[in-house]
């Protein structure tokens, strides 16, 4: 921007030049006529106011008459053409100097007129006027420089200006910049001091909320990757604790039924039928025991009917195996606006989030009755709604990993959800779109 104001600045001085050049040459040139009247004008007087003078008085008369004037040089010749001295040199005022380019710029042609001086119709002399452009170029000159420091001047003034208007301007630009490499380098402490201009103050205060935006999302990414984390230990610690807890004394138990059976075959005397029917009627008991343990383990590990059966389906065994796990509360569901299947991923996201709420209805709500409720909406739409009468929300509530997970899976098939109160109770609303899962890569999304 300097450099084209200079460019501009350039151009002006140029222009101006050119218009001093050309308007010196015509007032020059005006100068000299005007001159070149008055002074014959002047010599004719002279030589007729003298007419009764001695002819060496008359030209010397006429020579201190024209001395010293601006624009002509006169001189005065006598009878013999020989010249009549003049008495002191004509003394040049302001001079200038101007180098001589800028003189052959404007100086016109040299004009000379010579009049003959007579006196009672005899040649006393001749006076030869030539015009003197120099006084009127000196004055130009003098002129044209002062207009070219001035308008240096006010050029270097304006161009201070600028530099320092557009110094104030481009800063905060370049802050806004070095900014931005520091996001690049996911460096998200960075922040914009707020600049003085308030158009650049509202692009500061919004990288600022960016910024800021980032290293909230990347604080809870790293807090739910902590919990993800300890909650695999957990469930590997429940896992185990439920094998080592039930799965152990089953299978102790079934090791000395089976330890009696062999001890009664291998007895001398005949085995007692009734001890026999009793131990295997016990082993079978635990057996029944371990495939339930089994399925449930598996079931919560992953959903098996999930794929196999229609969704709406797996989604009445869910609330089966509540209603059996949690004899103090009702469950109900309403399914008949679902479809079969929205593919894996969305089926699964459906079945985990009614799963996770229900288990807070009761766990955290101590609910005595909740309600799910799912169905298709327009624009390819999933809503489903579990609604329970417990406790409510309190409003200080932690989020743990269930509803942290739930948002992820909702929010990666570009859902929503929203847990409220529902006075009474607590409601959470779901919206999933689907139709859209097969032509996504979903695999990344863990099936915690
Ligand atoms: N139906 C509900 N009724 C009352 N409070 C609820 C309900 N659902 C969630 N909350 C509150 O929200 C909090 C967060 O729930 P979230 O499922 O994220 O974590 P959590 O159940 O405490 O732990 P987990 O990570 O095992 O799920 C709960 O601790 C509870 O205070
Ligand atoms: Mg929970």
């Amino acid at each position: 921007m300097i450099l084209l104001v200079l460019a501009i600045d350039l151009l002006a001085a140029l222009l101006s030049c050119g218009v001093i050049v050309l308007n010196a040459r015509s007032a020059v040139e005006v100068e000299m006529k005007a001159a070149l009247a008055n002074v014959e004008l002047l010599v004719s007087d002279t030589i007729d106011l003298a007419q009764s003078a001695s002819p060496e008085t008359l030209l010397q008369t006429l020579r201190l008459r024209v001395q010293g004037l601006r624009h002509v040089r006169v001189t005065v010749l006598d009878a013999s053409g020989a010249v009549v001295p003049a008495p002191s040199p004509r003394l040049r005022r302001d001079q200038h100097d101007p180098p001589r380019w800028f003189v052959a710029l404007i100086a016109p042609a040299t004009r000379q007129h010579e009049l003959p001086i007579v006196v009672q119709g005899r040649s006393i002399g001749t006076a030869r006027i030539t015009t003197q452009p120099r006084d009127e170029i000196d004055e130009v000159w003098g002129y044209a420089v002062s207009l070219s420091l001035a308008s240096l001047l006010v050029s270097l003034g304006l161009l201070a200006a600028l530099y320092v208007a557009f110094g104030r301007v481009l800063a905060p630009l370049t802050q806004v910049a070095d900014g931005l490499t520091q996001l690049e380098r996911q460096d998200y402490t960075a922040r914009l001091a707020p600049p003085a201009s308030r158009e650049l103050a509202i692009i500061a205060a919004r990288f600022n909320s960016v910024a800021q935006a980032l290293s909230e999302t990347r604080a809870a990414n790293g807090r739910l990757n902590r919990q993800l984390l300890s909650a695999q230990d957990d469930e590997r610690r429940a896992t185990a604790l439920e094998l080592h807890d039930e799965f152990g004394p089953c299978l102790f138990a079934l090791e000395a039924n089976a330890a009696s059976v062999i001890r009664m075959a291998g007895a001398v005397a005949a085995p007692d039928r009734a001890k026999l029917t009793q131990r295997a009627e016990e082993i079978s008991t635990i057996v029944g025991q371990v495939q339930t343990l089994n399925r449930d383990l598996l079931n919560r590990l992953r959903p098996h009917a999930l794929g196999q059966v229609p969704l709406p389906d797996c989604l009445v065994l869910l609330l089966r195996d509540f209603t059996r796990r949690h004899s103090g509360t009702d469950f109900a569901g309403a399914f008949d606006g679902l479809g079969s299947g929205y593919g894996d991923v969305t089926d699964l996201t459906v079945f985990r989030c009614i799963q996770e709420s229900m288990t807070n209805a009761v766990r955290h709500g101590r609910a005595g009755r909740v309600t799910v409720e799912a169905h298709e909406e327009a624009h390819a739409r999933l809503v489903i709604t579990v609604r329970d009468d417990g406790g409510g929300i309190a409003p200080d509530h932690r989020v743990g990993l269930g509803l942290s997970g739930m948002r992820e899976r909702v929010g990666a098939l570009g859902g929503t959800l929203v847990l409220d109160n529902g006075w009474p109770g607590t409601v959470v609303r779901i919206m999933i779109p689907f139709g859209s899962e097969r032509s996504e890569d979903t695999s990344a999304i863990p099936d915690a």
